[in-house]
């Protein structure tokens, strides 16, 4: 009987991609969305929808029920902890079989930034939830230059805090078939791995704009700013001072060279290489194309 497998974050960038990855797959699917206004999207794609709130333990139990295989991911925010001890408390309580986390590149009780700490406590619950589990650390999203895609289509420029740092930076849609394939091998194959996942390369941010040109037909310019302007840019746009602090962490850990690697392991999963940034950009180019006058 083909297994029930339970997608968290069902509306986000990675889980999205996972369940467009899981398509046409020997699975049953299901989604749990925060409000049934978000259902629409899973439910499109063929998956039960439950409505749940990994801040409330009290509204997971029947999303759970029945199910074999957890998804689990965590927004970023200082309850990630308690978001993952309530999601493996209620897979516990169910009979789920198997726990596949997003975790993030670097996560340690030492990283430089709290995100990666946070995450290293989730990481550690996993480990030891007595279920089978797998957790996957993926590299800076090539999908966060989508936040860009507004000053890039506008005026052929973006900017970041990281002046010439380097990052391995991967497509999310890379981790999403690497879920996917963990998800459909059997349980015990991937038990006890964590897998950090890179694109192919390393870039600075320059060359991501060269790439950008190129995959776009039009000059594109990364433009270097210092923390306190982009401070100040992201608290304009309403992002929280909490995750603004933590990007600025990144910044930092990524300027010193934390970011500076690749790993084999996309290939190694998927049996292809990952995804280049010039396939994303192409892929996106809608997204970052200027606004056309009617
Ligand atoms: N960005 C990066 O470069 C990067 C790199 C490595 C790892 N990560 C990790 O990736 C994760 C974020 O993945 P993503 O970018 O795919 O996420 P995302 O697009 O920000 O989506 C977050 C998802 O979580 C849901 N959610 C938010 N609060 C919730 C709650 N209280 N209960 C249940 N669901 C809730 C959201 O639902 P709504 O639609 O209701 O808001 C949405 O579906 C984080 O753990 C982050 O640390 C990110």
């Amino acid at each position: 009987m083909s297994r029930t497998v339970l997608i968290t974050g069902a509306t986000g960038t990675v889980s999205t991609a996972l369940i467009n990855a899981l398509e046409g797959a020997d699975v049953r699917l299901r989604a749990l969305v925060r409000e049934e206004f978000k259902a629409a999207g899973p439910r499109e794609r063929g998956a039960e929808v439950f409505v749940g709130d990994l801040d409330d333990a009290r509204s997971l139990p029947p999303a759970f029920e029945g199910v074999q295989d957890v998804w689990l991911l965590t927004p970023n925010g200082p309850r990630a902890p308690e978001h993952n001890m309530n999601a493996v408390w209620a897979a516990r309580q169910a009979g789920v079989e198997r726990v596949v986390r997003l975790s993030v590149v670097g996560a340690a009780h030492d990283a430089p930034n709290r995100s990666g700490r946070l995450h290293a406590l989730s990481d550690r619950e996993t480990e030891r939830c007595g279920m089978r589990w797998t957790i996957l650390r993926p590299h800076w999203f090539m999908q966060n230059l989508l936040n860009e895609a507004g000053d890039l289509a506008a005026t052929g420029t973006f900017s970041l805090n990281m002046a010439a740092a380097r990052v391995g930076m991967i497509d999310a849609r890379d981790i999403a078939e690497c879920a996917a394939r963990v998800l459909l091998d059997d349980p015990d194959r991937h038990h006890g791995q964590t897998y950090t996942l890179t694109g192919p390369r390393s870039l600075t941010f320059d060359e991501v704009a060269g790439h950008l040109s190129l995959a776009l037909g039009r000059s594109i310019t990364h433009v270097p700013v210092s923390d306190d302007a982009k401070r100040k840019t992201l608290l304009g746009y309403g992002v929280p001072q909490w995750i603004v602090d933590m990007l600025e962490e990144y910044a930092r850990a990524y300027e010193s060279g934390w970011g500076d690697f690749t790993t084999d392991t996309v290939a190694d999963l998927l049996g292809r290489p990952p995804r280049d940034v010039a396939d994303f950009a192409r892929d996106h180019a809608a997204a970052f194309a200027p606004a056309v006058d009617n």
